[in-house]
C-alpha cells in the first residue's frame, strides 16, 4: 500500500493529527546534565534490555530537536505529543537542573514557532533511580514527588502547553513493571504490583490537581488499551478475557473517571492496595478535560498459572507486527465506544499513541506500516460514525527510538533513524501522511 485511504478532508474542521516520541527514548540522557533513571539500572542487569541498550544517545533529539520538530511540520501535522523527563529535570528527583527545565522551553518555544500544539506528557517511565531506590512506585513518596514535578512543569510550560496529561500508559508503569517484571524496575510481585496499581492513579489524581493549581487548562490522562479475546470460548477462557480486561483496561479508566476499581479485579488484588486506599479515590478521580487511548494489538487469553490472577496469553492467528503483535483495528473501534459509553460520555477523547514496528527491507519504503496506519485510521472513523467524540489520532512514532526492553532494534517510526550517523530518512508513510493531510 503506497497511500492512506483517508485525508485530512475525511475528518471534521479542527481534528487533530499529531507524532509522540517520549524523552527518554529519544533525547539522549547523556547530556544536559540528566540524572539517572531507573532504566539506566535495568539496561545494566544482563538479560533484561536486547544488547544492554540504554538511552545515554538515542537520537540524539536533545542537540537535533529543530530538525525533528521540522519533520512534524513537514508532515503536515498539527501537534506533537512529547514527554518531559523527570530525571532530566530533578536528577535527584529532589532539586531541580535549570539546564533541564531550559531544554523544555526551548522545545515548547520550537514548537510554537512551527505552529504545532504542544501535547505533554510528564511521565513517560524516567524514574529518577535515587526516587526508584526509595522504593519507587511500590510508595506512597512517589506520587507526592510526582505532583511536585507537575508542579515545576506548569510553573514554567503551562502557559504554553496545549494539553497535558501526567502519567503515559499506568499499566505499563504498574503491572507491566511490577508484576510481570519486563519494564524497570523489573519486579515479579503481586504484593508490589498491588501498591503500584493504586500509587501510579493517586498520583495521577495529585498531578492533575498540581497542574489545575497552577492555572494549566486541557488536563487529561493516557491509557493504553488491548482488546482481550478469549482464547476460545470456553466459560474458563472468557473468564480469563474478562479480568484481563479488567486489570489492563477497566482499573484505570474506572479509577480516573469514577474514583471506583472493577469488582473483579479488587477480588484478587485488594488485599495488595495500601491499606486505606478507599481514602483516595477522590483525589484519583480529579474532572479532567480529556481522556487519551493507546492501542496497538489484541490479546488471546487462556487460564493458566497457579496463583491469581490465573491468566495466559497464547498466539493469535492474525498478522503480526515485528512486535509479534497480532495487527486488530477492530479492537481499537471496540474500546473507543466502550470507553465513551461506560467512562467518559461525552469527554473529548483521543487516540494518543498508534503504530507498528517493522524491519525495513528497502530504506524507505514500508508499505506494511502505511495499511497499519490507514486499517486504524479507518476504525477511528467508524467509531467517530457510532458517535463517539474523538477529537484526534496521534501516530507512534515520528522516529525510530529506544524501544525500552528491545533496545534499538524494534522500528516505529515514520522516520528511519541510522543510530550511527543519526541521519534521520522519512518513510513512505512520512510521505502517505504528507499527501493525506496536505494534499
Ligand atoms: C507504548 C509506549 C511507547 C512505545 C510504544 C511502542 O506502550 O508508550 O513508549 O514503547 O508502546
Amino acid at each position: 500500500m503506497n497511500d492512506l485511504s483517508l485525508r485530512r478532508g475525511d475528518f471534521p474542521e479542527g481534528f487533530v493529527f499529531a507524532a509522540a516520541t517520549s524523552a527518554y527514548q529519544i533525547e539522549g540522557h547523556a547530556f544536559g546534565g540528566a540524572g539517572r533513571t531507573h532504566w539506566n539500572a535495568f539496561a545494566e542487569t544482563p538479560g533484561k534490555v536486547h544488547g544492554g541498550h540504554n538511552g545515554a544517545i538515542a537520537c540524539d533529539h536533545y542537540h537535533r530537536w529543530p530538525e525533528d520538530l521540522d519533520l512534524v511540520r513537514q508532515a503536515g501535522l498539527d501537534g506533537y505529543r512529547f514527554s518531559t523527563s523527570w530525571a532530566r529535570v530533578m536528577p535527584d528527583g529532589v532539586n531541580v537542573n535549570p539546564e533541564g527545565l531550559d531544554f523544555y522551553d526551548r522545545l515548547v518555544d520550537g514548537m510554537l514557532e512551527r505552529k504545532l500544539k504542544p501535547m505533554a506528557t510528564l511521565y513517560h517511565w524516567e524514574l529518577p533511580e535515587a526516587l526508584g531506590k526509595r522504593g519507587g512506585w511500590t510508595v506512597r513518596e512517589i506520587p507526592e514527588r510526582l505532583a511536585e514535578f507537575a508542579t515545576i512543569i506548569g510553573r514554567r510550560l503551562g502557559d504554553r502547553l496545549w494539553s497535558t496529561a501526567p502519567i503515559n500508559e499506568p499499566w505499563c508503569v504498574a503491572w507491566l513493571s511490577h508484576y510481570e517484571g519486563h519494564h524497570a524496575p523489573g519486579l515479579q510481585s503481586l504484593a508490589a504490583a498491588g501498591k503500584a496499581m493504586h500509587h501510579v492513579v493517586l498520583a495521577h489524581g495529585l498531578s492533575i490537581a498540581a497542574l489545575r493549581a497552577e492555572g494549566v487548562s486541557n488536563l487529561g490522562a493516557v491509557c493504553n488499551m488491548e482488546y482481550p479475546h478469549p482464547a476460545t470460548d470456553s466459560e474458563e477462557d472468557r473468564q480469563a478475557a474478562e479480568i484481563y480486561d479488567g486489570i489492563y483496561n477497566r482499573w484505570f479508566a474506572a479509577a480516573m473517571t469514577r474514583g471506583e476499581y472493577p469488582e473483579d479485579v479488587l477480588v484478587g488484588l485488594e488485599r495488595h492496595l495500601p491499606a486505606a486506599w478507599r481514602d483516595d479515590m477522590s483525589l484519583i478521580a480529579q474532572p479532567i478535560d480529556w481522556f487519551g487511548v493507546n492501542y496497538y494489538t489484541c490479546k488471546r487469553l487462556t487460564r493458566g498459572g497457579d496463583v491469581w490472577p490465573n491468566v495466559v496469553d497464547l498466539p493469535g492467528p492474525l498478522p503480526k507486527t515485528d512486535m509479534g503483535w497480532e495487527i486488530y483495528p477492530d479492537g481499537l473501534e471496540t474500546l473507543l465506544r466502550r470507553t465513551a459509553e461506560d467512562y467518559t460520555g461525552d469527554l473529548p477523547l483521543y487516540v494518543t499513541e498508534n503504530g507498528m514496528a517493522n524491519r525495513d527491507v528497502t530504506l524507505g519504503q514500508d508499505p506494511e506500516r502505511i495499511a497499519y496506519l490507514d486499517a486504524h485510521l479507518r476504525a477511528v472513523r467508524r467509531a467517530m460514525d457510532a458517535g463517539v467524540p474523538l477529537k484526534g489520532y496521534t501516530f507512534w512514532s515520528l522516529l525510530d527510538n529506544y524501544e525500552w526492553a528491545f533496545g534499538y532494534d524494534k522500528r516505529f517510526g515514520l522516520v528511519h533513524v541510522d543510530f550511527d550517523t543519526q541521519v534521520r530518512t522519512p518513510r513512505g508513510s512520512f510521505h502517505a501522511l504528507v499527501r493525506a493531510l496536505t494534499g
